[in-house]
């Protein structure tokens, strides 16, 4: 089984095979750790993210890193929050999944997730955490990569949160 691990800082620094963005479905850009990437990636990320013709809510799509130290960016993008009652758990689910198998299928053995939909999107912190840990347990098991999961937390709350939910495996 692979290690979960909780990483506070910018995700655009970090050493891994793979970090995921959390993007919009028009793959073009925008705030939050979205801006961060594509600034730290320089240009050619946003012209091969043109080609990739955006990508549904729940899906992930992955390119190349260019100039971060991670070599593949996974773009996948988030629900926005609106009650609950609009599928937005099976849809980040699905994020997390969808990244995971990508992230299997290119041979990544690290990967780096932010608090997808959490920002701008406004899903509630504990419950997309509480998502995030047990999709990624659930996509993991039986699967040899990846080895290590990041979850990169910008804020202490959210490392809070993250570091009491992988205590209690
Ligand atoms: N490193 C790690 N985490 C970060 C960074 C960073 N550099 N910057 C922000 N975060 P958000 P969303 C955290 O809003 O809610 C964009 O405009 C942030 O504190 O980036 O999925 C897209 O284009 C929060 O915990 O993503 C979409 O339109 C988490 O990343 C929309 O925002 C996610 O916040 C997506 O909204």
């Amino acid at each position: 089984m692979a290690d979960l691990l909780v990483w506070q800082g910018d995700i655009t620094t970090l050493n891994v095979d793979a970090i995921v963005n959390a993007a919009n479905e028009s793959l073009l850009g925008g705030g939050g750790v979205d801006g961060a990437i594509h600034k730290a990636a320089g240009p050619q990320l946003l012209a091969e993210c043109r080609r990739l013709h955006g990508c549904p809510t729940g899906e992930a799509k992955i390119t190349p890193g260019y100039q971060l130290p991670a070599r593949w960016v996974i773009h996948t993008v988030g629900p926005v929050w609106q009650d609950g009652k609009q599928n937005e758990a099976e849809l980040l689910a699905s994020c997390y999944r969808q990244s995971l198998a990508l992230a299997d299928e290119v041979g990544a053995r690290t990967i780096a997730f932010p608090c997808i939909s959490t920002g701008i999107y406004g899903f509630p912190k504990p419950e997309a955490a509480r998502i995030a840990v047990q999709t990624a347990r659930q996509s993991l098991e039986g699967r040899s990569t990846p080895d290590k999961v990041y979850f990169v937390c910008f804020s202490q709350e959210d490392a809070d949160i993250y570091h009491s939910l992988l205590r209690s495996a």
